[in-house]
């Protein structure tokens, strides 16, 4: 049986919201929008200052090989949930994983935070209360079943269309009741932008479970019932229990860890930084979001964890029953020979072995059957092998681990093991951070991004002026 969360009393995430579904919550409780409401202002303050004050203070210079190297190391964006270090990784609002870990509400009877309580501390910047982290996962069952259009035109897609892409169209149709699309064509004031955001990013986080579960159905076990969203369940509890896990506590948990600590990477990745380029525009948060999703469909970028699982898997037939260092040594370097990367290594900022992996490490360590798995067994060795493969190697910049090294193979040990739907959990969870920017950069009132670019002809002319 499936675990049931007893919710007391539970809220709309915004007053509108609470009004219409007609919840009750205690007074006492603010909601998501009643403390945004209080944190925007002295934000709104801060950013005036900054341009008032230091508009013109340089933060750095702009290199030709920035311009031809993917534009790596230019600091360009405001991102406000997160930022990365390259030596001690991602902090949210000043806080690391093993932080977040500590203090972030978890689910009732779980121990590992939830995204919701993640996402309530990238939107406002501070820790809920339990009963504030449950009030959202009761707003978010309510929000999270999908409309009937959008159940039938992910039902028409053909099974071997890639999940990424199934999700991306999924989430795009869903702007067909944008609240924020409807507000814009009715005049809304642009200081009043972010309310109906807010909204639309609720209603996304909420629905993205049951459309990835239902790909998932459709794609793998097309004669499996769908079960519906059961209201007493946080988030990552319903979508467990919607792709058939809802029976594996660890699962479940695992899977609230996974996606809480990939929620938000700051915002130069390709799928944060679509999802802000394409809401700059102000396109609507599903269009800005499937845009980020096919950013994230990328195998350097997303799709890196099912790479991973594939070369593991691989090594795992070669290399048999007897790992050893030397076996998976020569593989790494087989690997590297024939001109591949070796996936789950390596990061475009990061300079150290990731956090993330870190955490993902951590939570197998402490209960015995994932210690005891093959796989999860070669991941550790790998780790333990590869960085100084790699430093011999002498290319990449970072040769440690990052999430996706890790990522998953506690999937696969639990019975998840149709590994092109990995990137898929990867889309649920990033939406935590892509949403949030979407809300502040509206609250804010940031500009449309608008770089600008050169040929080589105008670099060279420049160059010679
Ligand atoms: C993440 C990644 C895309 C970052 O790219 P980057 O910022 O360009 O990384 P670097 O600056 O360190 O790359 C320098 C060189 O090292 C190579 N390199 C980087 N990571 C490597 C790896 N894991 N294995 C082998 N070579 C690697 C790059 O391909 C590049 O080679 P080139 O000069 O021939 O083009 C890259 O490390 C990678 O491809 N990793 C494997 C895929 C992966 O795990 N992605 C998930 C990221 S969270």
């Amino acid at each position: 049986m499936f675990k049931r969360v007893a919710f007391q009393s539970y809220t709309s995430v915004t007053g509108n919201l609470a009004r219409n579904a007609g919840c009750r919550r205690l007074a006492s409780t603010k909601t998501l929008e009643e403390t945004l409401r209080e944190v925007i202002p002295p934000k709104q303050e801060q950013l005036k200052k900054l341009k008032a004050e230091h508009a013109q203070t340089v933060v750095g210079d702009v290199k030709v090989e920035n311009i031809i190297g993917g534009m790596r190391g230019i600091k360009a964006m405001l991102w406000e949930a997160s930022v990365l270090d390259p030596i001690e990784g991602i902090r949210f609002h000043g806080m690391s994983i093993p932080e977040c870990r500590e203090v972030l509400p978890p689910a009732p009877g779980g121990k590992e935070m939830t995204p919701e309580s993640m996402l309530w501390l990238l939107m406002t910047g501070k820790v809920p209360t339990p009963q504030q982290s449950q009030q959202l996962s009761a707003e978010l069952a309510e929000k999270g079943e999908l409309p009937s259009f959008v159940e039938k035109l992910v039902d028409s897609f053909p099974k071997t269309l890639h999940p990424m892409t199934q999700l991306s169209m999924g989430v795009a149709a869903l702007n067909h009741d944008s609240a924020f699309q409807a507000a814009y064509e009715r005049g809304v004031k642009k200081t009043e932008y972010w309310a109906p955001t807010l909204e639309d990013c609720i209603n996304l986080v909420a629905k993205l479970p049951s459309l990835a579960a239902r790909i998932y159905r459709n794609v793998y076990y097309p004669d499996r019932p769908l079960v519906p969203i059961d209201r007493n369940l946080d988030l990552t509890g319903n979508y467990s229990n919607m792709l058939g896990f809802g029976n594996n506590e660890n699962m479940t948990e695992y899977l609230r860890l996974y996606i809480a600590l990939h929620g938000d990477h700051e915002g130069g990745n390709a799928s944060a930084h679509t999802s802000h380029l394409v809401g700059s525009t102000l396109a609507d948060p599903y269009l800005a979001y499937s845009a980020a999703l096919n950013a994230l469909a990328g195998p350097l970028h997303g799709l890196a964890n099912q790479e991973v699982l594939r070369w593991q898997i691989a090594m795992q037939k070669e290399i048999g029953d007897t790992i050893t260092h030397d076996n998976i040594k020569e593989y790494l370097w087989r690997t590297l020979k024939s001109g591949r990367v070796v996936p789950g290594y390596g990061h475009g900022v990061l300079r150290n072995p990731d956090p993330r992996f870190v955490a993902l490490q951590d939570f197998c360590k402490t209960r015995p059957d994932l210690q005891a798995s093959p796989t999860i067994q070669l991941v550790q060795q790998t780790a333990e092998v590869a960085p100084e493969v790699l430093k011999e190697h002498g290319k990449t910049k970072n040769p440690y681990p990052n999430v996706d090294a890790a990522s998953g193979c506690v999937l696969y040990h639990y019975g998840l093991t149709e590994f092109k739907y990995y990137t898929v959990i990867f889309g649920v969870s990033r939406a935590l951070g892509a949403v949030t920017q979407l809300v502040w950069a509206r609250a804010l009132g940031l500009p449309i991004e608008r770089p600008k670019s050169y040929s080589m002809d105008a670099l060279e002319k420049l160059i010679k002026n």
